[in-house]
């Protein structure tokens, strides 16, 4: 399962990059404003640090201005996703960018219906968002099998990129259905490294690793 990060945050990509776990990047339009630099300069430095697929979430609710902020997005970089609205609009835009060639992201997707179309209309990602589903009582997980079921059944080349990823565990879920990717807020990232038992072998390596540099 390739891991993306989600955030627009330099230092926590860079961060990330530097220990090999950045296969690509999602941003979305929060998390834009909350890196506080403008949209194309946030993209460009990120572009600078991965050349893992960037996910650039278009904001144009009809698909003839996605189609024109997609065009304009992708002179930001080379590795530039185009991120549409789960929408009819949205997969009129994902049609006409993927019968260009061009990659694309559906976002805000919540059934394996809406899953199923993304994938019909010829998207290279779907984002199915299991956080915000969990949030509503309504079990995200249960999303993602079924629409890792319904891609197989029918071999769909559409990538299921779990999004909303609140805890370890989803990620854990995640690639036991096997998800294709899952993206990862930063602080979820560092939580996959803890362990009680590794912070106590630590200690206890280093304690007598000193009594025996001391002899
Ligand atoms: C990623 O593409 C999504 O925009 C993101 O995972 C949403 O996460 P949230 O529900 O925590 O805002």
């Amino acid at each position: 399962m390739q891991f993306f990060i989600d955030t627009a945050d330099m230092t926590a990509i860079q961060t990330a990059h530097d220990m090999g776990l950045v296969d690509g990047v999602t941003t979305n339009p929060t998390l834009i404003k909350k890196a506080g630099l403008d949209h194309e300069t946030t993209i460009r430095q990120i572009a600078t640090i991965t050349s893992g697929p960037i996910s650039v979430e278009t904001i144009s609710t009809d698909a003839e201005g996605m189609i024109k902020e997609a065009d304009t997005f992708l002179q930001w970089g080379s590795n530039i996703v185009i991120k549409v609205v789960m929408t009819p609009e949205g997969m009129k835009a994902v049609r006409a960018l993927s019968s260009r060639g061009i990659k694309t992201n559906v976002t805000l997707v919540f059934t394996p219906l809406q899953a199923l179309i993304a994938a019909k209309s010829g998207a290279t990602y779907v984002s199915p968002f299991v956080g915000r589903l969990d949030d509503i009582s309504t079990p995200g997980m249960a999303m993602i099998q079924q629409i890792r079921t319904i891609f197989d059944q029918y071999q769909f080349d559409t990538q299921i990129l779990v999004a909303s990823v609140r805890n370890p565990v989803h990620l854990l879920e995640a690639a036991m259905i096997g998800a294709d990717v899952a993206t990862v807020p930063p602080d979820t990232l560092m939580q996959l490294f803890q362990h009680p038992l590794t912070d106590s072998g630590i200690a206890k390596f280093l304690a007598d690793a000193a009594a025996w540099t001391a002899q």
